[in-house]
């Protein structure tokens, strides 16, 4: 076929008791958006990464504009017009911006004359992501890991590429910022690049898919046009049976107030006061640079804060560090887990029980049938992908490893826990697994705060919703007063500034 540009056949890949890949084929078109879909632990970061020159693969050939290929590195890949955005993120955090954009750009000087011309052409690419109020010199590593994965998005759109790849590019953007790479995308396309997507949201890859393929369990199941499928298809490939009662919500919050905090101040947020009662999940809803995360920091003591009062069942308490948070019994399920929640070189089982050793040690031994056995039971309730507990925790697919994150902090049981984007990255079945387990700790008394820039679990799971916009608390909606509308209302800087007037 003539606007084939890239081929796949029969890719075959094997890890150490795994079989990632069997006897994958596929072709990718000039000029389509191509999404690949599937479980946590599918195949589809391996197979993109055998695209992109990360691993070779065991079988199979590889072929750009028909002609045999196999990349030793992703900057070979690069260099013969595929570009990759990995899920793990690879900026270079002590690089500025304009570094990060234009590393690996073969000529001298990052491909520029001067550090005007290179800051020049930064400028544009920030302006075309709608984020120019960055500079261009800015130390990339200062910046929110949503900032951080626009930076990626604007180094592949620098490149003059045949094909772009994205593994999970809007995991950490909310809407406006995932609209603008829709744009971009859609610009992408007429310019005739092959756009290789990969995403666990369903109804993002109905807006902008030509084509779509279905993996599960290292092979593809299903590929479709996407105007000749529906999602309950998808969802039945992806996950090999049909989804019922996708969000469970039947628990009910106590009257009783569990934690306050009163005119709490810090770098990123002012005057925010909220209440949480035994067993209610407040949301927090917001765009992106809204204060959220920061606030939950400093709640757990990651951050400091300047000003405020924090409360628990009254008692006026001080968080000074995580461990503070932790001896007052709050845990934080952090929305950067690869640097704040997981060891990666320790083991799937070690990750899960750690924090919780104190309650499963006797007598100063750990009661290892006990670690066994927690360790398997969570992997089975959240359906880790793992060929057995004692996998290291970074052999896992991203997916699978933030549910590890999620098993700890849910097998430690604390009694407030706070979960910043907990389904991020995880695939629906797996969301499902983790709103049935937050319904039944809440039902149990368990208070939960849950940040996210998902509407459709914001709106599903919480009692009330806080909405922030520019480091203020901008509302605080009751479940049956709630809607999308006016969480939007209210996060929107616009209805700070109009309400300040
Ligand atoms: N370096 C590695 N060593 C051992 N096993 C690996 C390695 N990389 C991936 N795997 C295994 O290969 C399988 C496929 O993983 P992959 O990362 O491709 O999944 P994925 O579809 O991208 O999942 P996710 O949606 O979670 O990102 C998984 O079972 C994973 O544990
Ligand atoms: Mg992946």
């Amino acid at each position: 076929m003539s606007d084939t540009v890239l081929e796949v056949k029969n890719i075959w890949k094997e890890f150490p008791g795994v079989i990632a890949l069997k006897g994958i084929n596929e072709t990718f078109l000039k000029g389509e958006v191509h999404a690949i879909v599937g479980e946590n632990g599918a195949g589809k970061s391996t197979l993109i990464k055998i695209i992109s020159g990360v691993f070779s693969p065991n079988k199979g050939d590889i072929f750009l504009k028909g002609k045999k290929v196999r990349f030793g590195s992703p900057i070979d890949a690069k260099s013969h017009g595929i570009v990759t955005i990995f899920q793990e993120l690879s900026v270079l955090p002590n690089l500025s911006v304009a570094e990060n954009i234009f590393i690996g750009q073969e000529k001298t000087n990052l491909g520029f004359l001067s550090y005007g011309d290179l800051y020049k052409r930064t400028k544009e690419i920030l302006e075309q992501l709608e984020i120019a109020d960055i500079s261009p010199s800015t130390i990339t590593g200062t910046l929110s890991v949503a900032y951080q994965q626009l930076i990626e998005i604007g180094r592949a759109v620098a490149t003059k590429a045949d094909v772009i790849i994205m593994d999970e590019p809007t995991s950490s953007l909310t809407e406006n910022e995932v609209k603008t790479l829709f744009k971009i995308i859609g610009k992408l396309k007429d310019n005739g690049v092959t756009v290789i997507y990969i995403s666990h949201k369903l109804d993002e890859i109905f807006q902008i898919a030509d084509r779509v393929t279905i993996m599960r369990d290292g092979e593809k199941v299903g590929i479709y046009n996407i105007d000749e499928v529906v999602e309950d298809r998808i969802i039945e490939l992806m996950v090999g049976r049909k989804l019922e009662n996708y969000y469970i919500k039947d628990s009910k919050p106590r009257n009783e107030v569990i934690l306050q905090v009163k005119g709490f101040n810090g770098e990123k947020f002012r005057n925010v006061s909220f209440d949480l009662r035994k067993g209610e999940i407040l949301g927090f809803s917001g765009l992106v640079g809204a204060g959220r995360t920061e606030l939950m920091m400093s709640l757990f003591g990651f951050l400091p804060y300047d000003k405020g009062e924090i409360y628990l069942k009254g008692k006026k308490i001080n968080i000074k560090s995580p461990l503070d948070a932790i001896n007052y019994n709050i845990g934080l399920v952090p929305e950067d887990r690869k640097l704040q929640g997981l060891i990666l070189i320790m083991t799937v089982r070690e990750n899960i029980t750690l924090p919780g050793l104190d309650r499963i040690k006797i007598a100063g031994f750990i009661k290892l049938a006990e670690e066994y056995r927690i360790a398997k039971q969570k992997v089975e309730e959240l359906s880790i992908k793992t060929p057995s507990i004692e996998q290291k925790a970074l052999n896992l697919s991203g997916g699978n490893q933030q549910k590890v994150v999620l098993a700890k902090w849910l097998n430690l049981r604390p009694e407030i826990l706070i979960l910043d984007e907990p389904t991020r990255g995880i695939d629906v079945g797996a969301k499902a697994e983790i709103y049935k387990l937050m319904n039944e700790m809440a039902k149990e008394g368990i208070s939960i705060i849950m940040v996210s820039s998902e509407l459709p679990e914001i709106l599903a799971m919480s009692d009330r919703v806080a909405v922030m916009a520019e480091g203020e608390l901008t509302a605080v909606l009751e479940r049956d007063e709630v809607s999308e509308e006016k969480i939007m209302h209210y996060a929107t800087p616009r209805s700070v500034l109009s309400k300040a007037s």
